[in-house]
């Protein structure tokens, strides 16, 4: 699978052109593109089960939505070099992520990232033995960027090229921590996009144990922080306006609590909110604003509450020790302290990515592809220069389960 390294060498540069060219073809007018888009959606195989590397130098590449990731991960010195491009600011000025403005962005950044991962790696692309790149779950055009060039580059280089459930990166991104939880664990995934209770018993084997049924608890940070008037994402803002504010200054709706199985709901947690702060303004400009910061405390303890009830019900579920909390939500501070002081009550331990992997990123892409290759457990794979992409992919179908 893997070529000699001076034939890999000779490659280089062509991989480069073959990114560039993919990536004018995709910055053009939408009819073409769909007809591109479809004719991308080719061959998709899969690795013997068996498949084993060694020792892998991987090229992980993210582009799923709003930030654009490169790095590129050591197996055997576990050597991390990792870019990240935000885009936050651009999309902070319509209140929520464009996903054509997103895709537009990636291509301009994906090319400089991977050339400052080299450069702080003092690596080159003969170095890289295979790319792993997510695949999905995401929005269509951002991670057609992201998986064009992980496919240009792997033609070129002719090394493996794998697609990567954006998720099972979050999942298994606190294992980069030190000390990392041993399997088995639970796995609190927390992000924009979802919510759910996982049981991970190894790589690949993952079992959904609940899931929330509207809003994510990250969605719900962002469409709480909106009706407060702050900024988006509202997560980060909400969470530091909270700190300053009295968390029982009004008592919010823990939702499901007690629902007695392990699923969340957060929609009305959110319309709680808003009834809340519609009375606030009624009641004056002054009120609400020196009510905002109380709300906010209050908003993040009912959410906090929840999140903690249900993992220590997870933990006592399945007769598991390790929690892992894994997503961008799991940067919150009064989550974590909150659930450490809980799970260290119960005699468990919770683990965390290191914080600069909580949100998006390309390390935890490189990782999990990673993980994959050295535990010989299945992966898709790209062949021929063909991909594809999965704006929908239920995690369920990654696990060998
Ligand atoms: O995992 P992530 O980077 O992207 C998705 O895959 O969705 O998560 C982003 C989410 C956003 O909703 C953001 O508001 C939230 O994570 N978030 C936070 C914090 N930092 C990011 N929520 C609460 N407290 C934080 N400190
Ligand atoms: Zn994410």
């Amino acid at each position: 699978m893997v070529m000699p390294a001076r034939e890999k060498f000779s490659r280089g540069s062509e991989a480069y052109c073959c990114c560039l060219l993919l990536l004018f073809a995709y910055d053009s007018p939408p009819s073409r593109r769909s007809r591109e888009e479809a004719q991308y959606n080719s061959e998709f195989t899969q690795f013997p089960q068996h498949f084993q590397v060694p020792t892998v130098r991987i090229l992980g590449i993210e582009s799923s939505c709003d930030e654009t990731g490169v790095a590129l991960f050591d197996t055997e010195s576990r050597q991390l070099s990792h870019r990240l491009f935000s885009q936050v600011e651009m999309h902070a000025a319509y209140g929520g992520v464009v996903p054509e403005l997103a895709s537009r962005d990636h291509i301009k950044r994906i090319l400089p990232l991977l050339d400052e991962v080299f450069a702080e790696s003092n690596c080159s692309l003969k170095n890289v033995e295979a790319i792993a790149v997510t695949q999905g779950p995401g929005l269509g055009g951002a991670l057609l960027v992201g998986t064009s060039v992980a496919a240009a580059l792997g033609a070129a280089l002719a090394i493996p090229v794998i697609g990567i459930h954006h998720l099972e990166g979050h999942l298994l991104s606190p294992l980069l921590a030190d000390p990392a939880p041993a399997f088995p664990f639970i796995a609190l995934l927390v992000s924009g996009g979802h919510t759910q209770l996982m049981a991970v018993e190894r790589v690949g084997d993952y079992r959904l144990l609940g899931e929330t049924l509207d809003d994510a608890a990250g969605e719900a940070f962002d469409k709480t922080a909106a009706l407060l008037g702050l900024g988006y994402p509202g997560g980060p803002a909400l969470a530091t306006l909270a700190a300053t504010g009295k968390p029982d200054a009004y008592r919010l709706p823990r939702p499901m609590l007690h629902s007695g199985d392990l699923d969340f709901s957060f929609s009305g947690l959110k319309t709680a909110v808003l009834t809340l702060t519609n009375k606030l303004r009624l009641a004056g400009d002054s009120s609400f604003e020196s009510a905002r910061a109380d709300v906010a405390a209050a908003f993040e303890a009912a959410i906090v509450d929840v999140l903690t009830a249900k993992c220590l019900a997870a933990l006592a579920q399945a007769g598991m020790e390790r929690l892992v909390v894994a997503g961008g939500v799991g940067a919150n501070k009064r989550l974590r302290e909150q659930l450490t002081a809980a799970a260290q009550n119960r005699g468990c331990k919770v683990f965390y990515p290191p914080i600069n992997l909580c949100t998006d990123n390309g390390a935890m892409i490189a990782f999990a592809g990673a993980m994959r290759l050295t535990n010989g457990v299945a992966v898709s794979a790209f062949s021929g220069g063909a991909f594809s992409v999965k704006p929908r992919w239920p995690l369920a179908e990654i696990s060998f389960r």
